[in-house]
């Protein structure tokens, strides 16, 4: 059995309610596997406490901590430093205590892009994306497709406005890159036609849901990639329907791999097993 020392370095997952959290697992996996005295803990924190259990950490044998729902815009309050694309994305999923300093950054696009590159071989630069919603997860995409060089990224919202926002932010703070499509009928279709990767970002499709598809099943050709942040089930509705359709489908739980292996060279310097991530990671995998 693993007994940490003072020697120990801890690494936390700040959020509420951790439940079923695939990070801890995923990243003590790593360390037992390279031999390193790290460990990684879930602690569930409310609104009230975070800034008290936060300069406690920084205190403490701490390097860092991945922080999810509802604390990922409140944490930067706490910070000493923003990485540049985090503060731009607005919000942080991993922060770093170095020299009594604490640093965040955002690895959740990162994640998308290195699991599509990895599923696909596609980079970001001089491709067209057609992004379905407009949540957190898709203001982290977005950004960092923009700033890894994509041609076009279009936004497609059942809440136009916040689509039209968002596309104005990023043309503004990262590139002019961006547009807000209508989210119904041939303008959808029209901007699909114009892209190379659709991706949803929205949690449609997710479990107990599993039988709806967040945009028409006309707007995938072939050529498309296919790609989905929902990972429960793994194989969801609009990935079945686009490899139907002869498109390429990307499964939302590389981005959870790949978002945490960002981040486990920001806690420590060292490149993740990403191997031994994916192995924990397939224990999710549910249809
Ligand atoms: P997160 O921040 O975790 O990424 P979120 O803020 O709950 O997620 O955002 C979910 C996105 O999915 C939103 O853009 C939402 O659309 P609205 O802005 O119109 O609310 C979209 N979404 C969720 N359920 C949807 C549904 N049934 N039909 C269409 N869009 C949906």
């Amino acid at each position: 059995m693993f007994s940490p020392t003072v020697h120990t370095r801890f690494i936390a997952l700040l959020g509420n309610p951790l439940g079923h959290s695939i990070s801890p697992p995923m990243h003590n996996r790593v360390f037992e596997k390279l031999g390193m005295d790290y460990c990684y803990l879930p602690i569930e924190v409310t609104a009230e406490d975070l800034g008290t259990i936060f300069a406690a950490m920084k205190k403490m044998n701490f390097a860092g901590c991945n922080v999810t729902i509802p604390h990922k815009l409140a944490i930067m309050a706490h910070l000493d430093e923003l990485d540049h694309l985090a503060e731009t994305i607005g919000a942080v999923n991993t922060v770093r205590f170095q020299n009594g300093r604490s640093k965040g950054f955002n690895t959740d696009g990162e994640g998308f892009i290195r699991s599509l590159q990895e599923e696909s071989g596609i980079t970001p630069k001089g491709h067209r994306f057609l992004l379905f919603g407009c949540g957190g997860a898709t203001r982290a995409i977005a950004m960092t497709l923009a700033a890894h060089g994509a041609e076009r990224v279009m936004l497609c919202n059942r809440t136009e406005a916040k689509a039209e926002a968002l596309a104005e932010e990023i043309n503004r703070r990262v590139r002019p890159c961006a547009a807000s499509i209508a989210c119904k009928g041939k303008a959808q279709l029209t901007a699909a036609g114009e892209a190379d990767i659709l991706v949803n970002t929205t949690s449609i499709g997710m479990h107990p849901n599993e039988d709806i598809m967040p945009f028409p099943e006309a707007c995938i050709e072939a050529r498309h990639i296919v790609a989905d942040i929902v990972y429960n089930p793994w194989m969801t509705k609009l990935l079945s329907t686009a490899e139907e359709r002869g498109a390429k489908a990307v499964h939302g739980l590389g981005m959870l791999v790949w978002q945490g292996a960002a981040a486990f060279k920001i806690f420590t310097g060292r490149e993740a097993d990403v191997a031994a991530m994916k192995e924990e990671v397939a224990k999710l995998r549910k249809g």
